[in-house]
């Protein structure tokens, strides 16, 4: 076959030597526009995995490349005067230069033709007299462009600047990342080494700090003597210098996010940065390039067709792509939102710093670095109180709101259970909700409970607006508190407009098949088009639920419930007062968001004022409703919590969606706690996360990071009433109370589990 690799990087090169490789008879040329040695750029870093992968490959140039290594297993953090070392990370660096020289030299020793200082106009034309051409031609790639109607791509700009600067300082204790807060701002540095006495030096920063030091009017010689002083009592003296002779000006970039819809055309196919980037930030530039050339020239040699190869190859790299573009996604926009952090304690901010792409989990850092780890664990222990010596996950650590004490973080989101009878809780919600007291979560809230029998969802839901539902969730609260150590949270809601429709198995948010109530809401808008009109509330109407929710709130305090929940999210009636979709009202409750929000705070105020002042109240908001800047983003939640803070909510519990048949949420694992994170450390209000969260380590790296206070699981509660004590038993932690009449189940567990650790009291 006769081959044209477009590009001389690592993936037209190592795509040529690994096609070399399977078959010696192939054709190959690299067309490099650059010289041999003539490279931009310092050290690449590649991890472990990625080095077995071309070991395997090809144990020849792996060989070459090994010695010229250079290795850390550390990574250094400065920050407020503070230098935080954590071990365990390893990975190796090697100069980009180097790299591309062996890489060189074994195309040659294969016979490959290597053509530099060969520009290359069209990779169109070149595929009139090749069988097939490898577009390797890098970030700016012209063969994307010149293809576009067939790759489509996507190209973001991201927010931040950054230049890539080297210096003879030596960082090759630890990978090192420096923030530094000066007169314009923060900026920050990612410096490693990668050969015996060179180091790459990123510097990075907001677009704002970046202008305000002038860095675009600056040559590069000038911006690296800034540089320099910035970052000079890192430096030891050694300069920072550029090599970037092919950029023009002062060689700063916004990193563009590269995606394409397709990589291949006729006989046409993308490779390395063309097809797709990854940010610096996790390295993994070199390694995308590298292993979609193993994979290639695999396929083309497997597959019976160069199509079938290509499909083979998109499939099988493009999900390797998107796995690594959604963690560089969440690297990226944790360096492009630092600001958010940078009030944190250093341990809390070195920890959301090494978990910042979500691909190292908590147990993960355990086994890289356990001392660490656990100083860590001892700090967030301290901090909440629980003595200078614990050292236990913080998950279970406790949490102080006003006077009520949980014993840990874990709490069961609220459930509609759709068995009440007119309103009245049953003995079903007498067992579920006892279950989940005995299984360990700290906090317990149940479901919404609705202020009048027109404000509930459906025939089943639960109610606090009679006198023998008061007497039932008495008996329940009572014994939640007679026989576990958990809180019991009343979660009080209206359900507005998604009211009088089908129980949660039936046909949800379906109006009934007979019996319909009819509903009211902020405005005549109807949830979808299949369920009724809501008849839009008048000052009347408006007092009246107030009082229902006083009333109920009136019950629910001499219920004895230890917190009260006001349910603002979900498009229900609180909700839907909030959101712009369903709120059109011009009065002084509809328009901007102060006067959206005017309803809501009227009610919380008039609950506070009746609910006893030694226990809190918590507001659960959508802080998404996923339908794009016409409805509320995250920072307009960001505004929302703002309010609710100086209206005195202790707390706010960040779900998202379920306001419009509209909404496009992007699911995944905690998929909602970015919001959480966002209001928590942009207004200092404590928060509580929630969403597809299901794993211990999901609750102790959100805890651990700062990214909420508390954490809500509803699914997995009703799959396992015992999550938490479970949790407990398989981390070997030993301290989270069991009731007593299980003491035997509990040991066992204990012994199964296989850890060591003493049981602390025996039976
Ligand atoms: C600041 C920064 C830090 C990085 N850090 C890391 C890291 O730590 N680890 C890591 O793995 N990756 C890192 N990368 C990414 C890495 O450098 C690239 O992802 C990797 O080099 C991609 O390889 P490639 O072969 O696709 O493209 P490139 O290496 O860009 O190679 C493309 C080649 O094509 C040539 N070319 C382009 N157009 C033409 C033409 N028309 N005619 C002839 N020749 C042409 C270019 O001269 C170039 O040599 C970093 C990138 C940046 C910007
Ligand atoms: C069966 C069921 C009923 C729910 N009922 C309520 C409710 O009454 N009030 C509420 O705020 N959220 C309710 N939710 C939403 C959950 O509290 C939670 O926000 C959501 O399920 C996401 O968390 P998860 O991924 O842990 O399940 C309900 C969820 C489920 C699965």
């Amino acid at each position: 076959m006769k081959i044209a690799c477009l590009g001389g990087g690592p993936a037209g090169l190592y795509f040529a030597i690994s096609a070399k490789l399977h078959d010696a008879a192939h054709d190959v040329t690299v067309f490099e526009r650059n010289r041999p040695d003539d490279t931009f750029g310092w050290g690449v870093v590649l991890s472990d995995e990625t080095f077995q992968n071309i070991a395997a490959n090809d144990p020849v140039s792996a060989g070459a490349i090994k010695p010229h290594f250079a290795y850390w297993d550390d990574i250094a953090v400065h920050y407020r005067g503070q230098k935080i070392v954590s071990t365990g990370h390893g990975f190796s660096g090697i100069a980009r230069k180097k790299l591309l020289q062996l890489l060189q030299q074994r195309a040659r020793d294969l016979s490959v033709d290597l053509r530099f200082q060969t520009e290359v106009d069209s990779a169109a034309e070149l595929a009139k007299t090749h069988d097939l051409v490898v577009a390797a031609d890098g970030l700016n790639s012209r063969t994307r462009s010149e293809l576009a109607a067939h790759f489509k791509p996507a190209i973001e700009r991201r927010k931040n600047k950054f230049v890539w600067l080297g210096t003879h300082q030596k960082f090759d204790d630890a990978f090192t990342f420096i923030f530094e807060e000066t007169e314009h701002g923060w900026i920050w540095a990612h410096a490693y080494q990668f050969d015996s006495d060179t180091a790459t030096f990123i510097v990075e920063c907001s677009d704002e700090t970046w202008q305000k030091f002038g860095f675009g009017a600056m040559s590069q010689e000038e911006n690296c003597r800034a540089c320099e002083r910035i970052f000079a009592k890192y430096l030891g003296g050694h300069r920072l210098v550029s090599n970037a002779t092919h950029l023009r000006g002062s060689a700063w970039l916004n990193f563009p996010r590269v995606l394409c819809e397709r990589w291949s055309h006729d006989n046409i196919v993308l490779m390395g940065d063309a097809a797709a980037t990854a940010h610096f930030s996790v390295g993994s530039g070199t390694k995308l390039a590298m292993e979609s050339a193993i994979a290639l020239a695999n396929y083309l040699h497997t597959e019976p067709t160069m199509q079938a190869a290509f499909a083979k190859y998109e499939d099988a790299r493009r999900t390797e792509v998107l796995r690594l573009q959604s963690a560089a996604r969440n690297s990226l926009e944790w360096f492009e939102d630092v600001e958010r952090y940078l009030h944190l304690d250093p341990v809390q901010f070195n920890y959301s710093l090494l978990t910042r792409s979500q691909r190292i989990s908590h147990e993960n850092l355990r086994l890289r670095d356990k001392e660490w780890l656990e100083g860590a664990e001892a700090w967030f222990q301290r901090l909440a109180g629980a003595g200078d010596n614990t050292i236990r996950r913080p998950m279970f650590a406790p949490f102080k709101l006003r006077d009520m004490q949980l014993k840990n973080r874990v709490v069961v989101s609220p459930m509609a259970q759709y068995k009440a009878v007119d309103g009245c809780p049953t003995d079903w919600h007498l067992v579920h909700y006892g279950e989940r007291a005995k299984g360990g979560a700290g906090l317990v809230c149940i479901e919404m409970t609705c202020v009048s029998p027109e404000g509930r969802i459906t025939p089943g839901c639960a109610g606090l607006y009679a006198p023998e539902h008061e007497a039932a969730w008495t008996r329940i609260v009572d014994f939640v508190h007679r026989e576990t150590d958990a809180k019991i949270c009343c979660q009080l809601g209206h359900s507005g407009a998604k009211g009088s429709t089908q129980l949660g198995w039936e046909d949800m948010d379906a109006p009934l098949k007979s019996g319909n109530w009819p509903v009211l809401a902020p405005s005549e808008v109807a949830w979808s088009p299949r369920n009724q009109r809501a008849h839009a509330m008048t000052r009347a109407d408006m007092d009246r639920v107030r009082d229902q929710f006083v009333a109920a709130a009136e019950m629910a305090a001499r219920c004895d419930f230890d917190m009260l929940e006001l349910h603002c999210a979900h498009g229900y009636l609180l909700s839907s007062f909030i959101t712009p979709l369903t709120n059109l009202r011009t009065d002084e409750y509809g328009g901007s968001l102060e006067n959206r929000m005017r309803y809501p705070l009227e009610i919380f105020r008039a609950v506070r004022a009746v609910w006893p002042a030694a226990k809190p109240i918590s507001v659960r908001i959508s802080a998404n409703d996923w339908v794009g800047a016409e409805g509320i983003q995250p920072q307009d939640a960001v505004a929302i919590s703002r309010m609710l803070q100086e209206a005195g909510v202790d707390i706010c519990d960040v779900s998202a969606g379920q306001t419009s048949v509209n909404a496009e949420p992007v699911y995944g694992r905690m998929f909602q706690t970015p919001f959480s994170d966002r209001i928590r450390n942009e207004t200092g209000m404590a928060t509580m996360a929630v969403g597809n969260i299901f794993e211990p380590d999901h609750v102790n790296s959100i805890l651990m990071a700062g990214r909420a206070d508390l954490v809500c699981l509803a699914r997995p509660h009703l799959a396992d009433p015992y999550w938490t004590l479970h949790a407990a038993a398989r981390l070997g932690d030993r301290g989270e109370t069991w009731p007593q009449p299980y003491y035997p189940g509990r040991d066992q567990l204990y012994r199964l589990s296989g850890s060591t650790e003493p049981i602390p009291s025996a039976v």
